[in-house]
């Protein structure tokens, strides 16, 4: 067997959206499909990884030789991630995460009532960020998902958030979310690497292998 370019490493991968409950049957998300971050979970196992996958609400298979852990919240999320961030060597946020969750949500089903109501929303915890920020923070790549401007505001995630790397992924026209192919910007502090556009899990194979070439030079 000739060794995948991650032999041995640790990985965690998150993936999916997250859900933040209003009430008892109802919440706020958005329309990750889990997809691309399955496909990279997969394409680190391929690899040699061994993979943890943090995975909010999809119905995507397991990819072969991936541990999932199932969370629905940005909080569950952020938990299940600072976790296991600390003894990690790599860790790829795929997941669209929720920026908002609901400050108070009922218990019980809310009722229909004449005056419209008002959600009251808070800051979720920035999960790339504080693994980005932990004392023995593993090599840490970022998604960012954009409609425009794509590098200019993937380029200042990087920065902001302190990552290793970015995968600016632009959204719509039959690119990114939901649907089966995708192409990605890859920035890092030194360059930059265009991937596809092509199907998703091939496109994650061409992202780790880039990745694998980086992390390995820097650490
Ligand atoms: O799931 P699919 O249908 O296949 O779609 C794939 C995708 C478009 C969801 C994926 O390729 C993608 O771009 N994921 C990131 C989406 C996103 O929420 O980007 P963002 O720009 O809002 O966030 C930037 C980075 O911060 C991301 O790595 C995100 O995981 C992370 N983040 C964001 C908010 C938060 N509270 N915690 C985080 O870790």
């Amino acid at each position: 067997d000739t060794p995948g370019s991650l032999q041995g490493r640790s990985v965690l991968v998150t993936a999916g959206p997250t859900r933040e409950p209003i009430d008892a049957v109802r919440f706020i998300a958005n329309r990750s499909s889990g997809r691309m971050g399955f496909a990279v979970a997969g394409a680190a196992a391929a690899a040699g990884a061994t993979v943890t996958l943090i995975a909010g609400p999809s119905e995507q298979p397991t990819p072969p030789g991936v541990e999932r852990i199932d969370v629905e919240t940005a909080t569950e999320m952020h938990a299940a991630t600072l976790e296991r961030a600390g003894d990690v060597e790599l860790f790829i946020a795929a997941a669209a995460v929720a920026d908002y969750r609901v400050a108070q949500p009922a218990d019980h089903k809310v009722r229909k009532s004449d005056a419209p109501p008002t959600l009251s929303l808070v800051r979720n915890p920035d999960i790339v960020g504080d693994v980005a920020a932990l004392p023995t923070a593993p090599f840490t790549v970022g998604f960012a998902a954009e409609t425009h401007d794509v590098i200019d505001h993937a380029r200042a995630k990087l920065t902001a958030k302190g990552l290793d790397m970015i995968a600016a992924n632009r959204v719509g026209e039959g690119l990114g979310f939901e649907v089966s192919d995708n192409a990605l910007d890859v920035l890092w502090a030194g360059g930059h690497q265009r991937l596809g556009p092509m199907a998703k899990d091939r496109l994650a194979a061409a992202l780790i292998e880039l990745i694998g070439a980086h992390c390995h030079a820097e650490r």
